[in-house]
C-alpha cells in the first residue's frame, strides 16, 4: 500500500530523539503549561515572525479562541470560504457567530477575494480566509478589502505550516494566525495541538486566559474561559519537528516539483504552482474521479478528498439556506479533486507508483474518449 501518511517512518528513523524528549518531560515533573510549552511558544513566534504564541489543544480551539479574543459573539457573521475543513466553521459556530460562505478562486481553491464585497453585511465583523492544502491565500487583497470595510482578519492555518505569501509567513497578515498541529499536518503532534499567533500583547494575554478558565496570575476568573492546554509531551515533540520543518517543507516541494514533471502536460489539471506553496496536499482534478478512484483502491495507492463537499451543502449549514449552484467554484472542485500521497518520507519509489497508476488512468480514458 502506498499510503497519504505513515507516522511509524519518521518515528522509527528517530525514536531515540522522541524517547529523550519524552523521558526529559517526565522526569521533570510538569506536564501540562511548562517549561516546554513556554519554550516552543517562543520558538514557533520567531519561526513565523510573530510576537506572540499561545498553545492550544488544537486546530480548531484556536479558532474559537481566536474568535473569543476578538469578541465575535451572537449574530455576528464571519466570513469563511466554501471550501474548507469544517472545523473553520464548526469554530464560528462555536462562539454563537454565524458563517457567511464565499467562493474560492479555480487557482488556489482559497476565498476568492473578488466574490468578498458582495457577501458582506451590517453584521460582518471577519474575515477568515484558510490556507488549503498549504497554498497561500490571496492575503493582499484581502487585507486590502477588510481595511475598506473595517473587518478583522483571522487566518486559519491548519494547512500552513511553512507556507508563505510575499515571502511573509501565513498567520501575521491578520490579527490572529491559528494553526493545528494534527498529526498529518505539516507540523503535527503525537496527537493533538494548536496555536494563535499575534503580534498584539493584549490579545496574547486574552488568549492565554481563554484556554486557562478565564484566570489571571492570581487564578481568580475575569473572563469566560475554557480548558484549551497544549501538554508538555506534545511540546516537546513539536519543538523538535520545528527544527526539521524547512527540511520538511522542502521535501514535500519536492515531491510536488516530480508529480508536476511526470504530469505536466498529460490532461490532468495539476495545483497551481503558486509561491510560497507549502503542499500540505498535492490536489489533481479529473473530470471522471470515480474511475481514477477505483484504480487508485486496485493498485493500493491510498488518496484524499479534501474536500469531497463543500460547507453550503453539509446538513449543520442548511439553516443558511444554500443551493448547489451559489457556489460553483467550490462545488465543482468537490467533484474533482484527489489528493496523492505526499508527506516527507514517501519514497521516490512511492512516487513513480502513484504516477504510474495516474498516467495508466490517462491512457484508458483517451482510449475510451477515441
Ligand atoms: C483548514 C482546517 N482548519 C481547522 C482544522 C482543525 O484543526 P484540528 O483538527 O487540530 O482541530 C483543520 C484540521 O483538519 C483544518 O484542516
Amino acid at each position: 500500500m502506498i499510503p497519504t501518511f505513515d507516522p511509524t517512518r519518521d518515528y522509527e528513523l528517530r525514536r531515540a530523539e522522541y524517547l529523550d524528549a519524552f523521558d526529559r518531560v517526565l522526569r521533570s515533573g510538569t506536564l501540562v503549561l511548562g517549561r516546554e510549552t513556554e519554550a516552543f511558544e517562543c520558538e514557533f513566534a520567531e519561526y513565523v515572525r510573530a510576537r506572540f504564541a499561545v498553545g492550544v489543544n488544537s486546530g480548531t480551539d484556536a479558532l474559537i479562541l481566536a474568535l473569543s479574543a476578538l469578541g465575535l459573539d451572537i449574530g455576528d457573521e464571519v466570513l469563511v470560504p466554501a471550501l474548507t475543513a469544517p472545523a473553520t466553521a464548526a469554530a464560528v459556530r462555536a462562539v454563537g457567530a454565524m458563517p457567511r460562505f464565499v467562493d474560492v478562486c479555480p487557482q488556489t481553491l482559497t476565498m476568492d477575494p473578488k466574490c468578498v464585497e458582495s457577501t458582506i453585511t451590517s453584521r460582518t465583523q471577519c474575515i477568515l480566509p484558510v490556507h488549503l492544502h498549504g497554498a497561500p491565500a490571496a492575503m493582499g487583497p484581502l487585507v486590502d478589502v477588510a481595511a475598506k470595510y473595517g473587518l478583522t482578519i483571522i487566518e486559519d492555518c491548519a494547512q500552513g505550516h511553512g507556507t508563505t505569501y510575499d515571502e511573509r509567513h501565513v498567520g501575521t497578515f491578520g490579527r490572529i494566525g491559528c494553526f493545528s498541529f494534527y498529526p498529518t499536518k505539516n507540523l503535527g503532534a503525537f496527537g493533538d495541538g494548536g496555536m494563535c499567533v499575534t503580534n498584539d500583547r493584549q490579545l496574547a494575554e486574552r488568549l492565554r486566559r481563554l484556554r486557562c478558565y478565564g484566570l489571571d496570575e492570581r487564578r481568580v476568573a475575569q473572563i469566560d474561559g475554557r480548558n484549551s492546554r497544549l501538554d508538555e509531551l506534545q511540546a516537546a515533540i513539536l519543538r523538535l519537528k520545528l527544527g526539521r520543518l524547512d527540511a520538511a517543507v522542502d521535501r514535500r516541494r519536492e515531491i510536488a516539483r516530480r508529480y508536476r514533471e511526470s504530469l505536466t502536460g498529460t490532461g490532468l489539471q495539476l495545483p497551481d504552482d503558486v509561491p510560497g506553496h507549502a503542499y500540505h496536499q498535492f490536489v489533481v482534478r479529473t473530470p471522471d474521479r470515480p474511475t481514477l478512484l477505483r484504480e487508485f483502491q486496485d493498485r493500493h495507492v491510498q488518496y484524499g478528498l479534501h474536500y469531497a463537499t463543500p460547507l453550503h451543502c453539509m446538513p449543520a449549514y442548511e439553516i443558511l439556506c444554500h443551493y448547489r449552484g451559489d457556489f460553483p467554484v467550490a462545488e465543482l472542485a468537490c467533484d474533482q479533486i484527489v489528493s496523492l500521497p505526499c508527506f516527507p518520507e514517501l519514497s521516490e519509489k512511492e512516487v513513480e507508483g502513484v504516477v504510474s497508476v495516474l498516467l495508466g488512468h490517462l491512457d484508458s480514458s483517451r482510449a475510451l474518449r477515441t
